[in-house]
């Protein structure tokens, strides 16, 4: 992974943009995957940040929305959230473009939208605001042909902000964690999917499941990938992200792990599946 500096960017976003233009191909092909589960604690936002780091190391503009008002994908990139001023808050709640918020990150093809805990008040604020479920959806087309590929960070709840994430994106990535009760709760998810796909975006799939945090010295973690292999089939990826203690300390280096230990298992594992979901079309 190049790496402009550690300070941040000489280049604002913007100007960072002008060449994504010229890179026809980007253009009109972004994959939208909101990243989704209403559990807590099972791998949303390591996901997100390390397969989209993997995918900006193979050269792909990446675009991650943090939906989550706890802003780890924000601070886990090393954004500092005194140095911005809009958030996914701004732009869900005010209207303000998606491309005043966009944050370029120091890792190159990588950029975030960040979120900080006000965006814990726009569920609430939502509740009356006018096509409350598109908000997301409305500014993401404004910049969408800006990106290869766009993670959108959803909360562990299923409630407005989710949905927005889900009716902006064209795909859901669910990650599982290799637990007990892994499938629980699950069923409420995916009728949330079935629900935005009905009323609000008929193109949405599940399209993807990463398991995550898999113990090799467990039948347990074994039993839990056959079960899930057993409802899923092939939306569950063949790479399996292990439980490795350096991809729990690379945020708080504000960086993603292909980064903070490039040759382990868990970079290892995170480049894998970026490579599946290339392959993927
Ligand atoms: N593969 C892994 N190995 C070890 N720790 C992990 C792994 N994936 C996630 N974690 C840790 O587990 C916790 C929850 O992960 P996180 O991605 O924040 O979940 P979510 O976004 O679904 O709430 C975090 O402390 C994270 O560092
Ligand atoms: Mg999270």
């Amino acid at each position: 992974m190049a790496i402009y500096s550690t300070e941040r960017p000489i280049l604002s976003s913007n100007e960072n943009k002008v060449g994504v233009l010229n890179n026809a191909e980007g253009i009109g092909n972004c994959k939208i995957f909101a990243v989704a589960n209403q559990k807590g604690g099972v791998g949303k936002t390591t996901t997100t940040v390390n397969l989209s780091a993997a995918l900006a190391d193979l050269g792909k503009r990446v675009l991650i929305i943090d939906l989550d008002p706890q802003g780890n994908a924000t601070t886990g990139l090393g954004i500092d959230p005194r140095n911005f001023d809009y958030s996914m808050y701004d732009v869900l709640v005010h209207d303000i473009p998606l491309d005043n918020v966009v944050e370029a990150t120091n890792f190159k093809n990588l950029f975030v939208a960040p979120a900080t805990i006000d965006l814990a008040g726009a569920d609430i604020e939502l509740v009356s605001a006018f096509s409350r479920e598109m908000k997301l959806k409305r500014a993401l087309d404004q910049i969408v042909d800006d990106y290869d590929f766009v993670f959108i960070d959803c909360p562990p709840s299923l409630g407005l902000i989710t949905v927005n994430g889900l009716s902006a994106a064209s795909e859901v990535l669910v990650p599982i964690q290799c637990e007990y009760y892994a499938l629980e709760g699950l069923g409420q998810l995916l009728k949330n999917v079935q629900l935005v796909k009905a009323n609000l975006n008929p193109a949405l799939e599940v399209t993807t499941i990463v398991m995550t945090m898999f113990n090799a010295s467990t039948k347990l973690s074994t039993q839990v990938v056959d079960e899930v292999r057993e409802h899923f089939g092939d939306k569950v990826c063949k790479t399996i992200i292990p439980r490795s203690v350096r991809i729990s300390e690379a945020p708080s280096f504000g960086q993603p792990i292909t980064v903070f230990d490039p040759m382990s298992k868990g970079s290892i594992a995170y480049k894998c599946l970026a490579e599946e979901v290339l392959s993927h079309g």
